[in-house]
């Protein structure tokens, strides 16, 4: 081990040191290169070293770097609020700026929570989520989100959540349902927790509109969410969607709940609004909600420093111009065809893949020991973090998680190239996964046999 005064994620091992980005294409100190496979995690859309992003951010720098919210707006925050509600599903009227996910979802809780109390209902207090769901690190987050093994040791910490079944076809839906079906007993039970709580008591139901980071991309099946909206509807009930990782173009609409008929009452955006460029969150409200605060107290009891931080807010607009001027959305459903071709191609017939699942340039693969079983590997060969390795010195970088059955067996990779990745680029990258794949779980299959 060298010696390092950054408290890092991992304590027992050393990192490389990333030197400089390009393209799609990260360096580390020893000169060695890595394919951005994953844009981290789904944020690098636009790659790294973006021209009009970096002159965007210089010239904002030169302006001016930060002013405090509490005394000033900046016309870039306006700009950048004004081009995400042009573009926001219908009704949304006003961008909340954070500097991340987990923030734009603390934001989120603390806005249901407010808008009940501004409207006279403050007995709601209960907050419905998923298994399997990723929401953030923070408190709020983290007890909305579903991932037993994140929440452990820190359960006393977190507030009383609900958490109803995931929508994870693979797994979960029945030999003998359709998955419109399936997605009927989903809303089911959700209704059903609904009833348990008490109506007048749920505040929002909040569920990510792609699952990310827990289960390797679990997409709706058709009609879940038209069910859930309607549910929520009836009781009265907001209705949070996360996109701050599926969001922002990621699965080929700017918004993920486009794809769905839906619009959220709240909707939370981060990773792909500032690409990575600079910490960017933001919360986009429904005009209703909004009003209801401003007849109301005229305030939201929230904030921190950095809010709506104008060297971020410029560096987001200028993502977004790129995204716009380039269509690139349309190039991330193009890619994303040819991505999810070349994924069936190599694990179509692979005895260790059970799913290719996804959208858009947003894809993820289930490892499972059989695949007629769909039996996981034995969690103690931490099969993911061998794939990482192998994949990181094959050159190339994904964001492989286990847990993915149920936050402790299972593993998946998850894919989230770059909006910019050339079909080459695209072909790299599946070809050295697949490698790494192969000799990652022949090792797994190996420790098995002894
Ligand atoms: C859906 C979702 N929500 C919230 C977060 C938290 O975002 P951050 O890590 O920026 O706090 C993430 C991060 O992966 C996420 O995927």
């Amino acid at each position: 081990m060298t010696t390092t005064r950054v408290f890092h994620r991992q304590l027992r091992h050393d990192l490389p040191v990333a030197v400089s980005g390009q393209g799609i294409t990260l360096t580390d100190a020893q000169g060695k290169t890595y394919l951005d496979a994953s844009g981290g995690a789904a944020v690098s859309c636009l790659g790294h070293s973006h021209p009009d992003v970096l002159a965007a951010m210089h010239a904002q720098l030169d302006r001016l770097a930060y002013a405090h919210t509490s005394f000033f707006t900046t016309e870039v925050a306006e700009e950048l609020a004004s081009a995400l509600i042009d573009h926001a599903p219908a009704g949304m009227s006003h961008a909340y700026f954070v500097s991340g996910g987990s923030e734009a979802v603390e934001a989120a809780l603390k806005m249901a929570r407010q808008y009940f109390v501004e409207i006279g209902q403050p007995q709601r207090r209960h907050f419905i989520a998923r298994r399997q769901s990723y929401h953030g690190n923070t408190l709020g987050a983290l007890a909305v989100g579903g991932n037993a093994w994140r929440r452990e040791q820190f359960k006393p910490l977190l507030i009383d959540v609900t958490h109803v079944a995931p929508c994870y076809e693979y797994r979960e839906r029945r030999d003998d349902e359709t998955p419109e079906r399936y997605g009927q007993r989903l809303v089911a039970e959700l209704e059903e927790a609904i009833e348990r709580l008490g109506p007048d008591s749920v505040m929002a139901f909040v569920a990510e509109t792609v699952g990310g980071a827990t289960a390797g991309v679990l997409a709706p099946v058709p009609g879940y969410f038209k069910g859930v909206r309607e549910v929520c509807d009836r009781h009265g009930i907001l209705l949070i969607l996360d996109e701050v990782m599926c969001g922002m173009g990621r699965t080929g609409t700017l918004h993920a709940c486009e794809q769905e008929g839906v619009v959220p009452d709240l909707l939370t955006i981060a990773k792909g609004l500032g690409g990575g460029y600079q910490p960017i969150g933001a919360v986009l409200a429904q005009g209703r909600l909004v009003d209801a605060f401003r007849r109301g107290s005229g305030l939201f009891q929230h904030g921190h420093t950095y809010l709506g931080h104008a060297v971020a807010c410029a560096a987001a607009l200028a993502v977004q111009r790129v995204i716009e001027r380039d269509g690139l959305l349309a190039q991330v459903r193009e890619r994303g065809a040819l991505l999810h071709q070349l994924l069936q191609r190599a694990f179509g017939d692979h005895p260790h893949v059970g799913d290719i699942r996804g959208r858009g340039l947003f894809w993820g693969i289930e490892l499972v020991a059989d695949r007629a079983s769909k039996q996981w590997f034995d969690p103690a060969h931490k099969l993911h973090a061998s794939i990482k390795s192998k994949a990181m010195a094959n050159g190339v970088l994904v964001y492989p998680m286990g847990g993915t059955v149920d936050g402790r067996s299972g593993d998946h990779v998850l894919l989230a190239p770059p909006f910019i990745s050339t079909p080459d680029e695209l072909r790299q990258i599946v070809d050295r996964l697949a490698d790494a794949v192969d000799l990652a779980v022949s090792m797994a299959d190996a420790k098995v046999a002894s």
